[in-house]
């Protein structure tokens, strides 16, 4: 896939819902987006009102060579798929800490380094949604800090090795901001839910948006 038009190219993992979605009203504007989430008509439909945008399907568990063939270049690629499970120790099964892992942080893994030779040619940059839980935990939260905590040594390894090939890494960690997912979790902690309370998606994607306009 080559941009249609002569815009940089953006891949946005998690674009259908909450987070990714604001980041991709955000870039619309100055991007060529390939929308990630794993509903494909869905997708097409949001590419559909945006100027220049197309829909890239996937459960990012599934990712191969071929997901991404004919991405060429890509000048930034948002890693926003992910999911929270909430539970202690003596609850959560080895499923929860698997399914997890293989989205919060292996697929994350998996997607940068099919993607690398794109993100090189372009000078590209690589922008993961973390988390305040990448630097925290506690009770209940041991999963999902610990695929934020596993992200966050991810980014900043990738940061030095391809810090010489051109390829910027940035890794942002909001609290907690009103989407589907926070609604999970005040439903865990048996909290009434009030959006306006909290960080709106819009807000880090204007996070994002610093991140790629930095020289
Ligand atoms: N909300 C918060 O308070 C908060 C705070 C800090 C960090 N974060 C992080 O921000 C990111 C986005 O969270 P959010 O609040 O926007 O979550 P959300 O509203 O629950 O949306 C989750 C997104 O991830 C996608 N996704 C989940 N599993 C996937 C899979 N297997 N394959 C492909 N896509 C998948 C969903 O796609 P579908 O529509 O196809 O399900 C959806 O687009 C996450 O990494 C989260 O950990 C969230």
């Amino acid at each position: 896939m080559t941009s249609p038009t002569s815009l940089p190219v953006a891949l946005i993992t998690g674009a259908s819902r909450g987070i990714g979605r604001a980041i991709a009203d955000e870039l619309a504007p100055t991007h060529h987006l390939l929308l990630g989430g794993r509903d494909g008509a869905a997708l097409k439909e949001l590419a559909s009102s945006y100027p220049s945008a197309e829909p890239f399907a996937l459960d990012v568990r599934e990712a191969t060579a071929s997901s991404v063939e004919g991405i060429d270049t890509l000048d930034v690629l948002v890693h926003s798929a992910g999911v929270l499970r909430m539970g202690t120790i003596a609850e959560l099964d080895d499923d929860a800490w698997r399914e997890s892992f293989e989205i919060n942080v292996f697929a994350v893994a998996k997607l940068t380094r099919l993607l690398l030779p794109a993100l090189r040619a372009a000078g590209g940059q690589v922008i993961a949604i973390n988390s305040g839980s990448g630097y925290n935990s506690g009770a209940g939260s041991a999963v999902y800090s610990g695929t934020k905590f596993a992200l966050r040594a991810l980014t900043d390894a990738l940061r030095e090795e391809e810090r010489a090939n051109g390829v910027r890494v940035s890794s942002i960690h909001p609290g907690r901001v009103a989407t589907d997912m926070q609604a999970e979790l005040h439903d865990y902690e048996g909290k009434e839910y009030s959006p306006g309370s909290w960080i709106q998606p819009s807000q880090v994607a204007k996070a994002v948006r610093l991140a790629v306009d930095a020289s």
